[in-house]
């Protein structure tokens, strides 16, 4: 059994992207603390990428294969639709999809304060850092 985490635009820039906010580890030790976390229990897929298209084709791929999601949407989170839609495939098919933040958006500016996400995901946690992710995990792995 696999979970993907996916990740949308920017946050392949994590580790220099605002340390401030997302805290100054990359990608990869966000790998290595999930592979922690699931101690062999899942397989870790995690991606990124910048591309709405790619993003929506994985929820689809999660669909097809009944593999469970932590998405963090980034700005996607704010306006995109046509990802809210994909993510209620994925939820409507019976499959848990977490929506994880690093940051807390409530916390922040009043355009982050929407989620067309939250709605069709099973779950929501944000502005844990990094920990988001591996609360997120223990939920799919608890359930
Ligand atoms: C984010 C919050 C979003 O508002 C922002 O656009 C991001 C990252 C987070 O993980 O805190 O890119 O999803």
């Amino acid at each position: 059994a696999s979970v993907l985490v996916l990740n949308g635009p920017n946050l392949g820039r994590l580790g220099s992207r605002e340390p401030d906010v997302y805290g100054s580890q990359d990608l990869d030790s966000l790998r290595e603390l999930l592979v922690a976390t699931a101690d062999g229990r899942v397989e870790i897929d995690l991606r990124q990428t910048n591309d709405e298209a790619e993003l929506i084709s994985w929820l689809y791929e999660a669909v097809d294969t009944a593999t469970p999601v932590i998405l963090n949407p980034a700005a996607f989170t704010h306006y995109s639709y046509a990802l809210r839609d994909a993510a209620a495939l994925v939820t409507k098919a019976g499959i848990p999809l977490i929506e994880v933040h690093i940051s807390n958006p409530h916390a922040r500016e009043t355009f982050r304060h929407t989620s067309v996400i939250s709605g069709v995901a099973s779950g929501v946690i944000a502005g844990f850092g990094f920990s988001s992710y591996r609360l997120a995990l223990q939920g799919i792995l608890d359930a």
